[in-house]
């Protein structure tokens, strides 16, 4: 099984609107992005983009899926070769050279921590040497580091051959070297993976070296090569600077993008500072964070793409319980420039004058319109009105009505009643695609992917429903077992078990991803799985409550269900009920 942190470097590294422009021509349309589909002709366009959740699907031919799955679709390629030929183009190593992902190496983690600190040592002596660490010492230097703060770091560099004989020299084998992530192996044998860059250790929080970023010193490609999954190391369980930032974030940490920006950033002063390691964070990440502190700010890089992450960080991070503010870097690409071009001060400065998630959204939408003409005033409050309505607490969305009053100008009493108009809305619009996708689906000649989607379409609908909210929010596994609130025996469909079954054993495991699918299932099951999540995405509630609904009215359907009604008895009822 290919590990999800390979998917989730993948999707992270290949954008799908890059990767996909790359063969359609695609134009924006409002979040999204629009062209026609190459997998069945048309004159309209129904292919559609989904950067949010770097998903596509065609509303014409009913295909979908994530990056890799267009891949396989567009290159005809099975799902391990496309895996391959993503990994390639990204420049991300993949664990073994002949398509076997083992997972199971038989090296352990004693040996590979074993083996990074002496990894460690070895990148810091070459450092240190007089000849071989000339060009690293002197990128360091380029870049304002001095030697308390390398020592500090434990940073290194890894000359263009040497790893490999030295870690051998010591004892390792090469199978523990190939397991630790430091070589891999061709026609030719094995070769070293870190070649000429400056290296980042990171260490975990109880002290050990678990990986290692390395950077090129020139522009050359990839800019970063990291440890994957090891069996000492998850990336997706860890961050950097951690070990430091734990004992400096009562008052909350500050999470940035890059290993470069932590540095500036301790060397500044602000011990607090951490990084995930080169993918985007994850929920995981987002509950450590939460046992050490109860703030973060985030102040992501101000490119498009930086800006784009922050808004999903502040979801995630808010999801874990945690306060989240941003900060927005103006005349300086990250931290990093900003704390040398205008020192720390000036950052502690703007770190005060951070903002929730709210004022952002404020401000964006203030700086969009011209709020000194009525008609892009009225524009304005009601895309605040709408983003308000999709808040799901009660009281923050008091606070922000008024908030918003005092901004606009305008009575309270209107934002209210206009909030509650979009809410209700919402719902009802929810209730209606739900009638009409019923409908669809038992006047049609029958459901090829989910042949028993006819049978019982209600609670096959309610299953599509509760599969979509897990594969946007894996965290809701937790709900829905807690209790045995949900097991896959409620599942009606074939399809839907299935699914829920990989789902369930994915997030317990490896962690899941929506690209994994493509290893079980059929092309055509992985786009009604997208489906599923896209038709939730577009919805406001994404909450518990919402979930615990659906799951109950699913097991009342499946229990209908199995004694006996047939589909005419439950149209008629749900006639009956309106
Ligand atoms: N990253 C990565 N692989 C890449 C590019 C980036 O893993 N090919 C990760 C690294 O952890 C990096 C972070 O994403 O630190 C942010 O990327 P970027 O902004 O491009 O790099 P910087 O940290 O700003 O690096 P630098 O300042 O050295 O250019
Ligand atoms: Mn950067």
């Amino acid at each position: 099984m290919i590990p999800s942190s390979i998917i989730d470097d993948i999707r992270f590294r290949c954008e799908i609107e890059n990767t996909i422009s790359g063969y359609v021509q695609l134009r924006r349309a409002g979040r999204n992005l629009k062209g026609l589909c190459p997998f069945h002709s048309e004159r309209t366009p129904s292919f559609t983009v989904y950067p949010e959740n770097q998903s596509f699907y065609c509303f014409g031919c009913g295909v979908g899926g994530d990056v890799i799955h267009f891949v396989m679709r567009m290159e005809n390629l099975d799902y391990i070769s496309a895996v391959e030929y993503l990994a390639d183009k990204a420049g991300i190593p993949l664990p073994s050279q002949n398509g076997e992902f083992e997972r199971d190496t038989g090296v352990s983690r004693k040996r590979v921590l074993a083996m990074n600190v002496e990894a460690a040592r070895y990148y810091r002596s070459c450092l240190l040497d007089e000849r071989i660490g000339a060009n690293g010492r002197a990128y360091f230097h380029e870049r304002g580091l001095n030697s308390v703060i390398i020592s500090r770091f434990g940073l290194g560099f890894a000359p263009v051959s040497g790893t490999l004989r030295h870690l051998k020299s010591l004892g390792f084998s090469e199978t523990e070297i190939q397991a630790g992530y430091f070589c891999g192996k061709n026609e030719r044998g094995y070769y070293d993976y870190f070649r000429g860059r400056v290296m980042f250790p990171i260490i975990d929080v109880s002290g050990n070296v678990i990986a290692f970023g390395g950077r090129v010193l020139d522009d050359s490609k990839p800019k970063y090569l990291n440890t994957s999954d090891t069996p000492a190391f998850k990336k997706s369980k860890n961050l950097f600077a951690l070990n430091f930032a734990k004992k400096y974030c009562e008052n909350g940490f500050i999470l940035c993008e890059g290993y470069m920006d932590v540095i500036a950033l301790h060397a500044a002063g602000f011990q607090n500072a951490i990084a995930t390691l080169g993918t985007a964070i994850t929920a995981e990440q987002a509950r450590i964070l939460k046992k050490y502190a109860s703030k973060v700010i985030i102040t992501y890089d101000s490119d498009e793409a930086g800006q784009k992450a922050t808004a999903r960080a502040m979801t995630l991070l808010e999801e874990a319980g945690l306060d989240a503010k941003v900060l927005k870097l103006t005349d300086a690409k990250d931290p990093d420039e900003y704390i040398k071009k205008f020192g720390a001060d000036k950052f502690r400065q703007l770190m005060e004058g951070s903002r929730s998630k709210f004022d952002y959204l404020i401000e964006a939408v203030t700086e969009k319109y011209n709020l000194a003409l009525d008609e892009e005033k009225i524009k304005a409050i009601n895309e605040v009105c709408k983003a308000i309505s999709q808040v799901y607490s009660n009281i923050e969305r008091d606070i922000y009505i008024d908030k918003a009053a005092k901004i606009f100008g305008v009575d309270r009493k209107s934002l209210l009643g206009d909030v509650e108009r979009l809410r209700r809305r919402a719902v009802k619009d929810d209730d209606k695609k739900r009638r009409a996708d019923l409908i669809r689906s038992v006047s049609g000649s029958g459901d090829r992917i989910n042949p028993d989607y006819v049978r019982q379409p209600k609670a096959a609908k309610l299953e599509e429903e509760i599969l979509g909210m897990l594969f946007l929010h894996n965290e809701l596994l937790h709900t829905a077992l807690s209790g045995g609130k949900l097991t896959s025996e409620d599942f009606f469909t074939d399809l839907g078990k299935r699914l829920f079954i990989f789902f369930a054993d994915a997030v317990e495991n490896s962690g899941f991803s929506m690209g994994m699918l493509g290893e079980t299932f059929t092309p055509d099951e992985v786009s009604r799985a997208t489906r599923m999540l896209l038709n939730r995405s577009e919805l406001p509630k994404n909450d518990e409550e919402t979930f615990r609904i659906y799951a109950e009215q699913l097991r009342d359907e499946v229990k209908k269900a199995k004694s006996g009604l047939s589909i005419e008895d439950i149209i008629k009822q749900k006639r009956t009920q309106k």
